[in-house]
């Protein structure tokens, strides 16, 4: 009880947080439009051939720049997710370099292993900003961080626009709040090549890579969905059954 009081507390925080965020954010940039997502919904699920498609456009182009330290590559097989099987994650995580100790006490890299975490283009943040004058932020919690969510990240992939005359920033993007984001557009037609036949234009990347990083802030959204509609289903048949409880119990009193 106390517990729920407390995440009641801190989703109205949330919530207000959110607000006020909006508020500042909004500024002078429009409100991404709304997009159909197949997670929209009490019953909506992810789609698995998107969310493959997503991660390899983010291992292909966005991890060069953006990490994702909340992800580990196992998750990338787990259920809920992508889905992929075990072979192809392991396969994705020896295609990448980590940083261990060997038993000599040597420094050295080794070939990924499904429990590593994401590895990170840079060794910091300060190495980040220094590359690119404003670090490029982590991705894992992106479509939970930002007002519009899966929405907003797909607006901001294909808002890169000319600007007025007296633009003089680094680039200009219709939905970044400011308008000028340190970002250069990293999305053009055909930039991957899909393993499933997908036209790679850019708004479908942009699209996939959205969906992808909406299951990474919330990797367990279908397993929360199933379980509250069983505990619905659960609550209906126990209604049910109480009912016709209390028509036997008082059936000799009329
Ligand atoms: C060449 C480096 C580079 C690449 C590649 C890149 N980004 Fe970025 N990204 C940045 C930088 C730098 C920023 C910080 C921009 C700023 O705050 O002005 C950023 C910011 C962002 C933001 C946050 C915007 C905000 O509202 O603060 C998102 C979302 C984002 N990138 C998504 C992506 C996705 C998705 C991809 C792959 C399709 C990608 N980026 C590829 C460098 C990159």
């Amino acid at each position: 009880m106390i517990k729920t009081c407390r995440n009641l507390i801190i989703a109205a925080g949330m919530a207000f947080a959110g607000m006020t965020g909006m508020a500042v954010a909004a500024g002078d940039a429009p409100a991404a439009p709304k997009q159909e997502w197949s997670f929209d919904g009490p019953f909506g699920t992810f789609d698995r051939a998107a969310l493959q498609r997503g991660f390899q456009v983010y291992s292909e182009v966005c991890a060069a720049c953006h990490g994702m330290q909340y992800l580990h590559y196992r998750n990338l097989g787990e259920a809920g997710g992508p889905e992929f099987t075990e072979a192809q994650v392991k396969a994705i995580a020896a295609a990448n370099d980590v940083a261990d100790i060997d038993d000599e006490g040597e420094a050295i890299d080794r070939p990924g292993l499904p429990k590593d975490k994401f590895v990170s283009p840079f060794a910091n943040q300060r190495a980040a900003a220094a590359a690119h004058g404003v670090a490029p932020p982590d991705l894992s919690l992106m479509a939970k961080a930002r007002v519009g969510g899966p929405d907003y990240i797909f607006a901001l992939l294909t808002g890169y626009e000319d600007g007025p005359e007296d633009f003089d920033g680094a680039n200009y993007n219709k939905y970044f709040p400011g308008h000028n984001i340190a970002m250069a557009q990293p999305l053009f037609d055909d930039q991957v090549e899909y393993q499933d036949g997908t036209a790679a234009t850019q708004e479908q990347m942009a699209r996939d890579v959205s969906h992808f990083l909406m299951w990474a802030a919330e990797p367990k959204l279908e397993a929360r969905r199933s379980l509250g509609i069983r505990v619905m289903l659960y609550l209906l048949v126990l209604a049910g059954l109480m009912y016709f409880v209390k028509r036997k119990v008082w059936a000799d009193a009329h």
